[in-house]
């Protein structure tokens, strides 16, 4: 594993702040007896700096109903491709009821505690973050060992947005998905801001095989859209 370089006097100091502002803010947030509707209102607006910035770019009505789906399912485990800020992972720690594995290319390393503190007092979910390009074998290994012998009730493909990468993705995860299981994708529009956003080709041939549903809030937008594929129980 490659070593973070030594901080100096200075960052280190600039990062305690942040790192006690963040648990503040998780404080306050814990303290409040939230609705799903609220909890996705904060994943996408909780503040915070530095790599201690929790935050989501979601169009509130489509995470809210996919947020609705999941808890519908009652998830002892859910499956996140793509950590980013934290933003999913916030409301996923306060769905699942057993664990939850998120992954992403970047090192979490400094937001660990405080990805790691997300669930909810009370709650027995364990957040555990995996740290590697999913596409990779070994990676998928880890995802596997991680796992043991548990299946995922929920997979949230939010990783690599080309179509390879999120074809890759949909190929070595959805194994992991216990039947009944539901398997996300974001940005499925096809009109998107990057060029990279290439879900669409994969989400157009997924709805010609698939149980699947879109929570899209309007389709004249530019960008986002969530399409979900609802597993054969
Ligand atoms: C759109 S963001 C995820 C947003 C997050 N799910 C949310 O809404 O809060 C995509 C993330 O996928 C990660 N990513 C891109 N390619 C990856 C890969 N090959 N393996 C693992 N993570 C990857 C990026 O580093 C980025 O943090």
């Amino acid at each position: 594993m490659p070593q973070n370089p030594p901080q100096s006097l200075g960052k280190k100091i600039k990062t305690f702040f942040r790192k006690r502002e963040a648990f503040r803010l998780l404080r306050k947030y814990h303290s409040e007896n939230l609705s799903i509707e609220d909890r996705t209102s904060w994943a996408m607006n909780f503040g915070g700096s530095g790599p201690f910035k929790i935050k989501t770019i979601q169009k509130p009505s489509e995470i809210t109903a996919l947020a609705h789906a999941v808890a519908e399912l009652k998830p002892k485990v859910i499956l996140e491709i793509g950590t980013a800020k934290g933003g999913t992972l916030l409301i996923w720690s306060s769905i699942a009821t057993d664990r939850v594995i998120t992954c992403d290319i970047s090192d979490m390393s400094v937001q660990a505690d405080l990805y790691k503190s997300l669930p909810p007092p009370g709650s027995s979910c364990k957040v555990e973050l995996l740290v590697g390009d999913s596409h990779s074998v070994g990676f998928k290994k880890r995802v596997a060992e991680t796992l043991g012998d548990q299946k995922v009730d929920f997979l949230f493909i939010d990783g690599d947005h080309t179509l390879q990468g999120v074809t890759a993705d949909y190929n070595n995860y959805r194994e992991f998905v216990r039947p009944g299981g539901i398997i996300a994708f974001h940005d499925i529009l096809e009109n998107q801001p990057l060029e990279v956003n290439q879900v669409f080709h994969l989400w157009k041939e997924l709805k010609k095989e698939c149980d699947t549903e879109e929570f899209v809030d309007d389709y004249d937008q530019c960008g986002y859209g969530i399409g979900i594929i609802r597993l054969a129980s």
